[in-house]
């Protein structure tokens, strides 16, 4: 267990805006020397430059995470700046709406690309190291949208998520025994740029939260909540109390509670 941040060297992918941003700036004060990781330039190394304000070494860089040889280009950067690495956040994620029918096939595969595969190809990239090392920590951002169904209107972006939940806890089976921490980050709603890289297909769609009236929360206490999840090496963490109360529903009465989702749309 990674009792204390302090000294360690962590790549947060997305880590330009958002969640990313709020883990890196937790991460950098909780001691660590943080590569931040995105595919915007300038929000990687204005982030990074804040990070660096904490005292540690931290610094941007352009990473694709659709590309397999940026991670390997990223790693050896990292390796080359700092010598190791220790925990990797794979945080990247893009929303395609639109409706089922209506959403074309290369939505669904930019979405599986950028949510699920980039996990797979950081995996390939970072694991090696962890492994070798026998010490370090996963965390992958899923989402609240892929641990049950409350709208069809984002079905890339919920079946990806699931998909990452799925990886994540194999993963965490692998690597438990290895002395590697799994964390796997379901948000609800957060207060990011995330409707920035938005796609939409065909008719307008309603962007619906899981529970009706949550509130947003906050990025940089998300991020907070990564660290704190790092430290006490918990697989699960989810921003908002209300997801946990759904999943136990869920699990008590799976006709039920889907009855209640369709019911909850319909009625608008
Ligand atoms: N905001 C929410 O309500 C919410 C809820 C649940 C899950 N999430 C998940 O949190 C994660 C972070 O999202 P956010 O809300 O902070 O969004 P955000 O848009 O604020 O941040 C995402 C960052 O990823 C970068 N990015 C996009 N495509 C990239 C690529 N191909 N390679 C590298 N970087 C890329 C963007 O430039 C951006 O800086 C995502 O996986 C998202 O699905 C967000």
């Amino acid at each position: 267990m990674m009792e204390s941040l302090e000294g360690k060297v962590a790549f947060v992918s997305g880590g330009g805006s958002g969640i990313g941003r709020g883990a890196a700036l937790a991460m950098a004060a909780a001691g660590a020397h943080v590569a931040v990781a995105d595919i915007d330039r300038d929000r990687a190394m204005a982030v990074a430059d804040e990070a660096s304000w904490k005292g540690t070494e931290c610094f941007g860089m352009v990473l694709d995470v659709t590309d397999q040889a940026a991670f390997e280009t990223a790693r050896d950067v990292i390796l080359r700046r700092l010598g190791r690495v220790d925990i990797v956040m794979n945080n990247v994620g893009v929303v395609a709406a639109g409706l089922p029918e209506e959403i074309p096939l290369h939505e669904w595969e930019r979405s599986m690309s950028t949510n699920l595969l980039s996990i797979v190809r950081s995996n390939a990239t970072f694991l090696p190291l962890l492994l070798e090392q026998g010490s370090g920590h996963v965390v992958n951002t899923a989402s609240a949208a892929g641990m049950f169904a409350y709208e069809y209107e984002r079905m890339p972006y919920s079946v990806s998520k699931a998909a990452v939940i799925a990886l994540s806890e194999a993963l965490a089976l692998y690597l438990h025994p290895r002395h590697i921490g799994v964390t796997c980050l379901c948000p609800g709603p957060v207060v990011t740029n995330i409707r920035q890289q938005m796609t939409f297909s065909g008719a307008a769609v309603r962007m619906r939260p899981p529970v009706k009236g949550m509130t947003p929360a906050d990025p940089m206490s998300v991020g907070e909540m990564v660290v704190d999840a790092i430290k006490h090496e918990r697989f699960l963490v989810l921003t908002h109390p209300e997801l946990h109360d759904l999943l136990v529903q869920r699990a008590n009465d799976p006709e039920g509670f889907l009855a209640e989702r369709v019911r909850i749309i319909e009625e608008g």
